[in-house]
Protein backbone atom coordinates (compact mmCIF):
# COMPACT_ATOMS: atom_id res chain seq x y z
CA UNK A 1 0.00 0.00 0.00
CA UNK A 2 1.24 3.42 -0.82
CA UNK A 3 1.97 5.71 2.11
CA UNK A 4 -1.24 7.73 3.04
CA UNK A 5 -0.57 11.95 1.79
CA UNK A 6 -0.23 14.15 4.93
CA UNK A 7 -1.84 17.35 5.96
CA UNK A 8 -1.12 19.78 8.90
CA UNK A 9 -3.80 21.42 10.34
CA UNK A 10 -3.44 24.22 13.02
CA UNK A 11 -6.26 24.98 15.35
CA UNK A 12 -7.73 21.10 15.58
CA UNK A 13 -8.89 21.06 19.00
CA UNK A 14 -12.23 22.27 18.44
CA UNK A 15 -14.78 23.66 15.75
CA UNK A 16 -13.31 24.20 12.10
CA UNK A 17 -9.91 22.98 12.29
CA UNK A 18 -11.63 19.56 14.47
CA UNK A 19 -14.28 19.21 11.77
CA UNK A 20 -11.32 19.36 8.47
CA UNK A 21 -8.82 17.02 10.92
CA UNK A 22 -12.03 14.53 10.64
CA UNK A 23 -13.17 14.73 7.30
CA UNK A 24 -9.54 14.34 5.83
CA UNK A 25 -9.17 11.43 8.33
CA UNK A 26 -11.88 9.54 6.62
CA UNK A 27 -10.85 10.63 3.39
CA UNK A 28 -7.86 8.76 4.23
CA UNK A 29 -4.98 11.26 4.66
CA UNK A 30 -2.46 10.90 7.66
CA UNK A 31 -3.63 13.86 9.48
CA UNK A 32 -1.56 15.50 11.49
CA UNK A 33 -3.74 17.90 13.59
CA UNK A 34 -2.39 20.97 15.64
CA UNK A 35 -3.48 21.27 19.03
CA UNK A 36 -2.05 23.38 22.16
CA UNK A 37 -2.33 19.82 24.76
CA UNK A 38 -2.29 16.67 25.09
CA UNK A 39 -6.01 16.07 25.87
CA UNK A 40 -7.33 18.02 22.75
CA UNK A 41 -5.15 15.91 20.63
CA UNK A 42 -6.33 12.76 22.78
CA UNK A 43 -9.82 13.53 22.09
CA UNK A 44 -9.02 14.03 18.50
CA UNK A 45 -7.36 10.34 18.49
CA UNK A 46 -10.56 8.60 20.03
CA UNK A 47 -12.61 9.72 16.94
CA UNK A 48 -10.42 9.18 13.84
CA UNK A 49 -8.51 6.52 12.35
CA UNK A 50 -4.87 5.25 13.70
CA UNK A 51 -3.55 7.61 10.80
CA UNK A 52 -4.54 10.35 13.14
CA UNK A 53 -1.28 11.96 14.94
CA UNK A 54 -1.84 15.06 16.84
CA UNK A 55 1.23 17.25 17.81
CA UNK A 56 1.73 19.95 20.61
CA UNK A 57 1.38 23.43 18.18
CA UNK A 58 1.30 27.20 19.15
CA UNK A 59 1.47 29.24 16.22
CA UNK A 60 2.07 32.17 18.06
CA UNK A 61 5.29 30.84 19.41
CA UNK A 62 8.36 30.51 17.26
CA UNK A 63 9.69 27.63 19.74
CA UNK A 64 6.67 25.49 19.50
CA UNK A 65 6.67 25.54 15.69
CA UNK A 66 10.28 24.65 15.82
CA UNK A 67 9.23 22.00 18.23
CA UNK A 68 6.08 20.43 16.10
CA UNK A 69 8.65 20.83 12.83
CA UNK A 70 10.58 17.84 14.12
CA UNK A 71 7.75 16.12 15.37
CA UNK A 72 6.34 16.13 12.27
CA UNK A 73 9.53 15.25 10.63
CA UNK A 74 10.03 11.87 12.41
CA UNK A 75 6.39 10.90 10.72
CA UNK A 76 7.06 11.86 7.33
CA UNK A 77 9.54 14.14 5.09
CA UNK A 78 6.49 15.41 2.74
CA UNK A 79 3.49 17.71 3.32
CA UNK A 80 0.74 16.79 1.06
CA UNK A 81 -0.55 20.36 2.51
CA UNK A 82 -1.28 22.59 5.09
CA UNK A 83 -3.98 23.99 6.51
CA UNK A 84 -3.72 27.51 8.49
CA UNK A 85 -6.55 27.05 10.59
CA UNK A 86 -6.15 28.67 14.14
CA UNK A 87 -7.62 31.67 14.83
CA UNK A 88 -9.30 34.30 17.31
CA UNK A 89 -11.16 37.19 16.81
CA UNK A 90 -10.88 40.49 18.51
CA UNK A 91 -13.61 42.65 18.67
CA UNK A 92 -14.44 46.63 20.05
CA UNK A 93 -14.02 49.49 18.74
CA UNK A 94 -10.62 50.12 16.76
CA UNK A 95 -10.32 53.63 18.90
CA UNK A 96 -10.65 51.69 22.17
CA UNK A 97 -9.11 48.30 21.99
CA UNK A 98 -5.94 47.66 23.83
CA UNK A 99 -2.86 47.83 21.25
CA UNK A 100 -1.52 44.83 22.94
CA UNK A 101 -4.74 43.03 22.07
CA UNK A 102 -4.43 44.24 18.33
CA UNK A 103 -0.83 42.83 18.40
CA UNK A 104 -2.23 39.37 19.88
CA UNK A 105 -4.63 39.45 17.28
CA UNK A 106 -1.95 39.47 14.04
CA UNK A 107 0.58 37.51 16.10
CA UNK A 108 -1.74 34.60 15.70
CA UNK A 109 -3.62 34.86 12.85
CA UNK A 110 -1.07 36.68 10.62
CA UNK A 111 2.51 36.15 11.75
CA UNK A 112 1.48 32.66 13.16
CA UNK A 113 0.05 31.39 9.42
CA UNK A 114 2.90 32.93 7.93
CA UNK A 115 5.52 31.74 10.43
CA UNK A 116 3.61 28.07 10.30
CA UNK A 117 4.10 28.34 6.52
CA UNK A 118 7.45 29.07 6.25
CA UNK A 119 8.73 26.77 8.63
CA UNK A 120 6.93 23.97 6.75
CA UNK A 121 7.53 24.87 3.40
CA UNK A 122 10.16 22.41 2.89
CA UNK A 123 8.14 19.21 3.68
CA UNK A 124 5.46 21.08 0.93
CA UNK A 125 8.23 21.44 -1.40
CA UNK A 126 8.68 17.82 -1.05
CA UNK A 127 5.22 16.80 -1.12
CA UNK A 128 4.15 19.00 -3.96
CA UNK A 129 1.90 19.89 -1.46
CA UNK A 130 -1.01 22.96 -1.26
CA UNK A 131 -1.34 25.67 1.34
CA UNK A 132 -4.90 26.59 2.57
CA UNK A 133 -5.56 29.19 4.84
CA UNK A 134 -8.55 29.99 6.61
CA UNK A 135 -9.84 33.54 6.14
CA UNK A 136 -13.17 34.84 6.27
CA UNK A 137 -15.92 36.86 4.66
CA UNK A 138 -14.45 39.35 6.69
CA UNK A 139 -11.44 39.26 5.06
CA UNK A 140 -13.17 41.18 2.36
CA UNK A 141 -15.59 43.25 3.75
CA UNK A 142 -15.00 45.19 7.12
CA UNK A 143 -18.31 45.85 9.63
CA UNK A 144 -17.81 48.30 12.35
CA UNK A 145 -16.48 46.62 15.75
CA UNK A 146 -14.76 43.71 14.27
CA UNK A 147 -11.58 45.90 12.77
CA UNK A 148 -8.88 44.15 14.54
CA UNK A 149 -10.18 40.80 13.41
CA UNK A 150 -10.97 42.03 9.89
CA UNK A 151 -7.49 43.65 9.39
CA UNK A 152 -6.01 40.17 10.53
CA UNK A 153 -7.78 38.12 7.94
CA UNK A 154 -7.08 41.39 5.08
CA UNK A 155 -3.57 40.99 6.04
CA UNK A 156 -3.90 36.73 5.67
CA UNK A 157 -5.53 37.39 2.31
CA UNK A 158 -2.30 39.26 1.46
CA UNK A 159 -0.03 36.78 2.41
CA UNK A 160 -2.07 34.25 0.40
CA UNK A 161 -2.00 36.34 -3.29
CA UNK A 162 2.09 37.02 -2.34
CA UNK A 163 2.47 33.37 -1.27
CA UNK A 164 0.62 32.26 -3.93
CA UNK A 165 2.19 34.24 -6.70
CA UNK A 166 6.05 33.50 -5.12
CA UNK A 167 5.21 29.65 -4.80
CA UNK A 168 4.59 29.34 -8.82
CA UNK A 169 7.35 28.25 -9.33
CA UNK A 170 7.34 24.85 -7.38
CA UNK A 171 3.77 24.31 -8.58
CA UNK A 172 2.63 24.80 -4.70
CA UNK A 173 -1.02 26.23 -4.83
CA UNK A 174 -2.29 28.38 -2.38
CA UNK A 175 -6.01 28.90 -1.28
CA UNK A 176 -8.34 31.04 0.66
CA UNK A 177 -11.27 29.83 2.48
CA UNK A 178 -13.54 32.66 3.26
CA UNK A 179 -16.69 31.48 5.37
CA UNK A 180 -19.51 32.90 6.86
CA UNK A 181 -20.98 32.62 10.13
CA UNK A 182 -20.06 29.07 11.38
CA UNK A 183 -21.00 27.35 14.46
CA UNK A 184 -18.39 27.16 16.52
CA UNK A 185 -17.15 28.61 19.95
CA UNK A 186 -15.72 31.40 18.68
CA UNK A 187 -18.75 33.12 19.19
CA UNK A 188 -18.57 32.78 22.48
CA UNK A 189 -14.97 32.77 23.02
CA UNK A 190 -14.89 36.12 21.23
CA UNK A 191 -17.54 37.48 23.35
CA UNK A 192 -15.87 37.12 26.39
CA UNK A 193 -12.61 38.47 24.83
CA UNK A 194 -14.00 42.00 24.02
CA UNK A 195 -16.10 42.39 27.56
CA UNK A 196 -12.60 41.48 29.11
CA UNK A 197 -11.04 44.20 26.41
CA UNK A 198 -13.85 46.60 27.31
CA UNK A 199 -13.37 46.57 31.15
CA UNK A 200 -9.62 48.01 29.83
CA UNK A 201 -11.32 51.03 28.18
CA UNK A 202 -10.43 54.37 29.50
CA UNK A 203 -12.90 56.27 30.92
CA UNK A 204 -13.84 58.58 27.38
CA UNK A 205 -14.09 55.37 25.77
CA UNK A 206 -15.96 53.51 27.97
CA UNK A 207 -18.92 56.32 28.07
CA UNK A 208 -18.66 56.61 24.11
CA UNK A 209 -18.71 53.43 23.43
CA UNK A 210 -21.46 51.99 26.34
CA UNK A 211 -23.87 51.09 24.11
CA UNK A 212 -21.76 49.19 21.96
CA UNK A 213 -20.29 47.21 24.74
CA UNK A 214 -24.18 46.78 25.96
CA UNK A 215 -25.34 44.88 22.70
CA UNK A 216 -22.00 42.55 22.59
CA UNK A 217 -23.46 41.48 26.27
CA UNK A 218 -26.99 40.97 25.10
CA UNK A 219 -25.44 38.93 22.43
CA UNK A 220 -24.21 36.49 25.02
CA UNK A 221 -21.90 35.42 21.71
CA UNK A 222 -24.74 33.22 20.25
CA UNK A 223 -24.11 32.19 16.80
CA UNK A 224 -26.60 33.37 14.45
CA UNK A 225 -29.32 31.28 13.46
CA UNK A 226 -28.43 30.55 10.12
CA UNK A 227 -24.75 29.67 11.11
CA UNK A 228 -23.29 26.73 8.89
CA UNK A 229 -21.75 23.65 11.07
CA UNK A 230 -18.17 23.64 10.78
CA UNK A 231 -18.23 20.28 8.84
CA UNK A 232 -19.59 22.35 5.99
CA UNK A 233 -16.19 24.60 5.96
CA UNK A 234 -14.28 20.96 6.20
CA UNK A 235 -15.58 19.99 3.04
CA UNK A 236 -14.94 23.25 1.20
CA UNK A 237 -11.16 22.89 2.69
CA UNK A 238 -11.27 18.83 1.79
CA UNK A 239 -11.96 19.97 -2.39
CA UNK A 240 -9.14 22.95 -2.06
CA UNK A 241 -6.61 19.68 -1.26
CA UNK A 242 -8.01 17.47 -3.50
CA UNK A 243 -9.86 19.05 -6.68
CA UNK A 244 -7.91 18.92 -9.83
CA UNK A 245 -7.87 23.05 -10.11
CA UNK A 246 -7.92 24.37 -6.54
CA UNK A 247 -9.23 27.96 -6.71
CA UNK A 248 -7.61 30.48 -5.54
CA UNK A 249 -10.62 31.60 -3.22
CA UNK A 250 -13.46 30.06 -1.96
CA UNK A 251 -16.86 31.20 -0.35
CA UNK A 252 -18.35 29.45 2.28
CA UNK A 253 -22.11 29.98 3.20
CA UNK A 254 -24.90 32.22 2.21
CA UNK A 255 -24.32 35.25 4.28
CA UNK A 256 -20.37 35.19 2.98
CA UNK A 257 -22.06 35.52 -0.37
CA UNK A 258 -23.64 38.43 0.08
CA UNK A 259 -20.70 39.79 1.68
CA UNK A 260 -18.52 39.18 -0.92
CA UNK A 261 -21.61 41.73 -3.20
CA UNK A 262 -22.08 44.47 -0.93
CA UNK A 263 -17.99 44.22 -0.60
CA UNK A 264 -17.73 45.03 -4.43
CA UNK A 265 -20.14 48.10 -4.11
CA UNK A 266 -18.68 51.62 -3.95
CA UNK A 267 -17.71 52.31 -0.25
CA UNK A 268 -20.41 54.73 0.37
CA UNK A 269 -23.31 53.08 -0.69
CA UNK A 270 -21.51 50.34 0.98
CA UNK A 271 -21.31 52.59 3.85
CA UNK A 272 -24.78 53.33 4.05
CA UNK A 273 -25.93 49.56 3.56
CA UNK A 274 -23.90 48.50 6.81
CA UNK A 275 -24.58 51.98 8.51
CA UNK A 276 -28.68 50.70 8.63
CA UNK A 277 -27.76 47.42 9.69
N1 LIG B 1 -16.77 30.34 13.28
C1 LIG B 1 -16.95 31.27 12.36
O1 LIG B 1 -18.06 31.87 12.23
C2 LIG B 1 -15.84 31.59 11.40
C3 LIG B 1 -16.17 32.33 10.24
C4 LIG B 1 -15.16 32.66 9.35
C5 LIG B 1 -13.86 32.26 9.59
N2 LIG B 1 -13.56 31.55 10.72
C6 LIG B 1 -12.16 31.17 10.92
O2 LIG B 1 -12.05 29.77 11.07
C7 LIG B 1 -10.92 29.45 11.87
C8 LIG B 1 -11.33 28.47 12.95
O3 LIG B 1 -12.30 29.10 13.76
P1 LIG B 1 -13.42 28.30 14.58
O4 LIG B 1 -14.71 28.98 14.33
O5 LIG B 1 -13.32 26.86 14.34
O6 LIG B 1 -12.97 28.72 16.06
P2 LIG B 1 -12.72 27.86 17.39
O7 LIG B 1 -13.74 26.78 17.51
O8 LIG B 1 -12.58 28.86 18.46
O9 LIG B 1 -11.30 27.17 17.09
C9 LIG B 1 -10.15 27.95 17.00
C10 LIG B 1 -8.97 27.02 16.97
O10 LIG B 1 -7.77 27.83 16.90
C11 LIG B 1 -6.91 27.39 17.94
N3 LIG B 1 -5.98 28.42 18.37
C12 LIG B 1 -6.21 29.61 18.97
N4 LIG B 1 -5.06 30.23 19.24
C13 LIG B 1 -4.07 29.41 18.83
C14 LIG B 1 -2.66 29.46 18.84
N5 LIG B 1 -2.00 30.51 19.37
N6 LIG B 1 -1.95 28.44 18.30
C15 LIG B 1 -2.60 27.36 17.78
N7 LIG B 1 -3.92 27.23 17.77
C16 LIG B 1 -4.64 28.24 18.27
C17 LIG B 1 -7.82 26.95 19.07
O11 LIG B 1 -7.09 26.13 19.96
P3 LIG B 1 -7.46 26.06 21.55
O12 LIG B 1 -8.65 25.16 21.67
O13 LIG B 1 -6.23 25.50 22.16
O14 LIG B 1 -7.76 27.47 21.98
C18 LIG B 1 -8.86 26.18 18.25
O15 LIG B 1 -8.38 24.91 17.92
C19 LIG B 1 -10.38 30.77 12.40
O16 LIG B 1 -9.27 31.18 11.64
C20 LIG B 1 -11.55 31.73 12.20
O17 LIG B 1 -11.13 33.06 12.04
C21 LIG B 1 -14.52 31.20 11.63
Amino acid sequence: MPDPRSVLITGSSKGIGRATALRLDREGFRVIAGVRNEQDGQSLQRQASDRLRSVLLDVADAESIEKALRAVRAVTNELAGLVNNAGIVVAGPLEAVPMDEIRHQFEINVFGALAVTRAFLPLLRQGAGRIVNVSSVNGRIVTPFVGPYSASKFALEALSDGLRLELRPWSISVSVIQPGATLSSIWSTSTDRALANAARYDEAATERYGGVVAAIERKGGQAPKRANPPEKVAEVIARALTARWPRTRYIVGRDARLGAILASLPDRFKDWVLARR
